[in-house]
């Protein structure tokens, strides 16, 4: 791990019950500020690596590593919005309660601070009226206000799991937008996992490629994608489809 690193783990192996490796020596580090790319197949161990950053295994999964820095307030962007949400707590309230916990505000101002915050991911501010559920949201409603539900953590680093993945592509694209700027105004760094290439090269300063457990790459985004080292990394660089061109 080299020294200005914030956050990260060396040799880290994760097992199931059975004793089987399901994450096998993976090491990271993260400067603050910056964007590190995960990517790799389904089935990787992408989210259990981001989920053993941030402590939230599942049960059934040990963890042994040699060593860990991990202080900086972490918060985490689940896969799919939608299951991250209570789906019976009206959604401003589960706002408000990360906020009053997090920040250790008082009820009131909570309140105000989640509105902000609904402000300033162009959530409707009638959220904060009508007590509405996450089944009334739109999938990117519901994407935004977990992005709030991690702002309000106040993050130092943002783990973000394939954040767009569930959204359609107009609204990828927003979202995506939204969480730079995000970065640029609040300057948290970003463990980012996507399957998309084309998004990890427009995000990332750093990448690592994992498959089946392992990180088989890691490196500047620029030398991974252009000129890759490994057999399983140029495949997956040689499946980013050209868009066709329309003929006349
Ligand atoms: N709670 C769990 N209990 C047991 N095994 C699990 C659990 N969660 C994941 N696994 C297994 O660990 C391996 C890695 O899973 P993980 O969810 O990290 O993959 P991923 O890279 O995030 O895949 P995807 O791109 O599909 O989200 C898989 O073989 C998966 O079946
Ligand atoms: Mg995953």
């Amino acid at each position: 791990m080299t020294g200005d690193a914030i956050l990260g783990v060396e040799n880290l192996n994760l097992r199931n019950r059975a004793g089987e490796l399901l994450v096998r020596d993976v090491s990271l580090s993260l400067r603050a500020g910056e964007t590190l790319g995960l990517v790799g197949e389904s089935g990787s161990g992408k989210t259990l690596t981001l989920r053993s950053l941030i402590g939230l295994l599942p049960e059934g999964i040990r963890e042994t590593h040699d060593a860990r820095l991990d202080n900086p307030n972490c918060a985490m962007i689940f896969q799919n919005p939608e299951s991250a949400l209570d789906p019976l707590c009206p959604v401003f309230r589960q706002l408000c309660e990360v906020v009053r916990v997090r920040q250790k505000a008082g009820r009131d101002e909570a309140r105000a601070r989640a509105l902000r915050l609904l402000r300033r991911l162009s959530l409707p501010e009638a959220l904060a009226k009508e007590d509405r559920c996450p089944g009334s949201l739109s999938g990117g409603q519901c994407q935004r206000l977990l992005i709030a539900m991690a702002l309000a953590c106040r993050p130092d680093v943002l783990l973000c799991d394939e954040p767009t993945t569930a959204l359609d592509v107009t609204v990828q694209k927003q979202t995506l937008e939204l969480i730079r700027s995000l970065q640029r105004e609040l300057g948290f760094a970003m463990v980012f996992v996507t399957h998309n290439l084309a998004v990890a090269a427009q995000l990332c300063e750093n990448l690592a490629v994992m498959q089946r457990g392992r990180i088989v790459e890691c490196g500047p985004a620029r030398q991974i994608l252009t000129a890759p080292r490994e057999e399983y990394t140029r495949m997956l660089t040689a499946a980013i489809l050209p868009v066709p061109e329309r003929r006349r």
